[in-house]
């Protein structure tokens, strides 16, 4: 399976089709190219005054064999951190014939790198002028930090000969190498005298966490029935972490994993318990007629989610409860459990982005990415205080994280929007409409925000926020089978929509806590006027630069830069003009796009961090379908970090 296999973000959600009008799809796309036009008198410009756009834009690249990195001219970019790469320490070096064992697996690089970031540690801040001094710092003092990478899931190339069934069943030792191929990857990191970045083998930091790590839940559903099961009548610790596709990072200094396409991992066999559990179908819980992917449940009785009456709370019914959750990290703490925040809701979570406003007022902005979902935030109810990343003790004893109010976006045709919370007892979320308590919301938090009005969108990947403005972009990603369940929209306003829009919202006042917001397309992205390669309107956006397709990874650098990532079929017809996926970066002034960076063929470009200083960037090269970084065509593909770094050593994108 790739990405662009989008099984995997098929539409769960019954709302009925509202029509929109031709004039009103119009006003939509229309208002967006308005608005380029009139931003197109000015550019962005960075602190020393020069344009945000400093680099040439690469070419699309269409050969079907590529199987490099191609960089902006004056940049190199260098493979960093691959799967297999030897993480805890003694860990075994990675066979390029896949024949490494599942405890060997345990202690290397999981698959298919996606969101990821940098943290420094105090003395790299300071020498980046940021942060508050260690006392060891200068100028010349080498980075050094922690690089925490979240693996989604596995490729049939984990195995030598991919995934195999024996007489309807998975071999269990496959399923244990998959599952340590998921999760999480925490190395330490540093600038050798050269200024090159390189990895520390052994490090006491070093950590893998798996689809079998224990954690801990949180929050208000934590240990409600909803969330025990045979193998945990506490309904507060659980095994592991599943899909954890994009991220976020607290002010505190936590790492946050979002638990993404968790449902495919499940199966309820008893089709009449499913049809009455909407925990289970509202999510795309699999039942009778259907299995999962990667059959686990043949393997490991946790994923057989089919209700067991004998066993106290019918077995594992509950398990896929307990995912789709944000799972809290203290990278600075090995020994630390990590944990699951219920507060913030439960559903195909691809991110969880962070903004602070001037006071401390915290939002996290999540997509759930599936075709006609929702975006959502959570509003913490105690600010942040400067003094919360003073460290004596867990980062995680200090997260503010577990109480506060789960909203969900409804915007309006005219441009404004609400933020509606999803409070148990207000607004339809009672006992009548099956919401028993807070714990239930959450856990159906899809279920709540149905009961809320909130508006289907074209499948919300990342969010991220302007680091001055705090204007919050949100990449959605494209959605190409609407079906009629999902209605048009002047923010979704493609019928048969391929490539994908960005979305920019303003909160009212720039306060993250706001419940009313302004909003409206960033760019429609597709096919330049006249390009099309299925000479349709619904394929031309009204990028003003360079035409890429589905915008899935999303982030500002600190200059105010958006940088883009795409993760598209490349070798679907409506994308021949778009080449292999890529790296692109914003003005979000002029709304110039410039290409920054194409991947082999068959890859996404997702994951994205910068050093403090703005000097060295990282992404990831997910699922290459060629051999990157292996150029001999002998090993097979391996999902990749890669390093960019600035010829003359300056800011990236500079
Ligand atoms: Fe894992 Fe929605 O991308
Ligand atoms: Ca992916
Ligand atoms: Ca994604
Ligand atoms: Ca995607």
């Amino acid at each position: 399976m790739t990405a662009t296999d989008d099984t995997d973000h098929q539409p769960v959600n019954p709302r009925p089709q509202l029509r929109l009008t031709r004039r009103q799809v119009l006003q939509g796309g229309l208002g967006a190219s308005l608005l380029g036009m009139l931003g197109a008198c000015s550019t962005g410009q960075d602190a020393a005054g020069q344009p945000l756009l400093g680099f040439t834009s690469v070419p699309v690249q269409t050969d079907p064999r590529f199987d490099q990195v191609r960089v902006a001219p004056g940049y190199q970019a260098r493979p960093f951190f691959s799967w297999g790469d030897p993480v805890l320490p003694n860990a075994a070096p990675w066979r390029a014939d896949a024949s490494n064992s599942w405890q060997e697996q345990e202690g290397q690089a999981g698959q298919n790198h996606d969101g990821m970031h940098f943290f420094p540690f105090p003395e790299t801040l300071s020498a980046a002028g940021l942060g508050s001094s260690s006392g060891a710092s200068s100028n010349s003092n080498p980075g050094r930090g922690l690089l925490v990478v979240n693996h989604e899931y596995v490729n049939p190339t984990l195995h030598p000969n991919g995934f195999s069934w024996v007489e309807g069943k998975r071999p269990a030792d496959e399923v244990r190498k998959e599952q340590a191929a998921h999760g999480l990857s925490i190395i330490e990191i540093h600038q050798d005298a050269a200024g090159q970045w390189q990895t520390v083998p052994g490090s006491r930091f070093n950590r893998r966490l798996t689809a079998n790590t224990p954690m801990a839940m949180a929050g208000p559903a934590a240990g409600h029935p909803w969330l025990r099961t045979v193998a945990d009548p506490s309904g507060r610790r659980v095994l592991g972490t599943l899909n954890n596709c994009s991220m976020g990072v607290t002010p505190w200094g936590t790492y946050l994993m979002c638990e993404e396409n968790w449902h495919q991992y499940f199966y309820n066999g008893d089709a009449a318990d499913h049809q009455g559990r909407p925990s289970h179908w509202r999510n795309g819980v699999p039942t009778r007629g259907g299995r999962t992917y990667q059959g686990w449940e043949t393997a490991d009785p946790r994923f057989d989610a089919t209700p067991r009456p004998g066993q106290p709370h019918a077995g594992y019914v509950n398990e896929p409860h307990r995912f789709g959750w944000v799972v809290e990290v203290d990278p600075f703490d090995p020994t630390s459990t990590p944990i699951k925040r219920t507060a913030l809701g439960r559903y195909s979570r691809e991110c969880a982005t962070v903004a602070v406003g001037a006071d401390g007022t915290m939002a996290v902005y999540s997509g759930d990415d599936t075709r006609g979902e929702y975006i959502y935030k959570f509003v913490p109810r105690e600010a942040y205080a400067p003094q919360q990343t003073e460290h004596n003790g867990s980062r995680l004893d200090r997260s503010l994280l577990d109480t506060g109010t789960l909203y969900v976006a409804c915007l309006n045709e005219d441009g404004s929007g609400q933020w509606r919370a999803l409070v148990w007892g207000q607004n339809g979320l009672t006992p009548e409409h099956g919401f028993a308590d807070q714990a239930q919301v959450l856990i159906n938090a899809r279920l709540a925000a149905d009961q809320l009005g909130a508006t289907p969108m074209d499948r919300p990947e990342w969010v991220a926020i302007h680091p001055h403005s705090r204007d919050v972009y949100v990449s959605l990603t494209n959605n190409k089978d609407r079906g009629n369940k999902q209605p048009l929209h002047p923010a979704n306003p493609r019928a048969n929509n391929l490539h994908g829009q960005i979305l920019k919202l303003q909160e009212q006042d720039a306060n993250p806590a706001a419940t009313g917001f302004r909003w409206e397309l960033f760019l429609l992205a597709g096919d330049a006027p006249g390009d099309s390669a299925q000479a349709l309107d619904n394929h031309v956006g009204n990028i003003r630069g360079d035409v890429f397709s589905s915008p899935d990874g999303l982030a500002f650098d600190q200059a105010g830069r958006l940088w883009i990532q795409t993760d598209y079929d490349d070798e679907a017809p409506q994308n021949a003009n778009m080449g292999c996926n890529q790296l692109l970066c914003a003005d979000p002034v002029s709304r110039e796009v410039r290409r920054f960076l194409v991947g082999p063929r068959g890859c996404e470009i997702t994951g994205i961090t910068f050093a403090p200083d703005q000097r060295t960037l990282w992404i990831n090269i997910q699922h290459p379908g060629i051999n990157y970084p292996a150029s001999d065509g002998k090993t097979r593909p391996r999902s990749t970090t890669v390093v960019i770094t600035k010829d003359d050593g300056g800011v990236i994108g500079s």
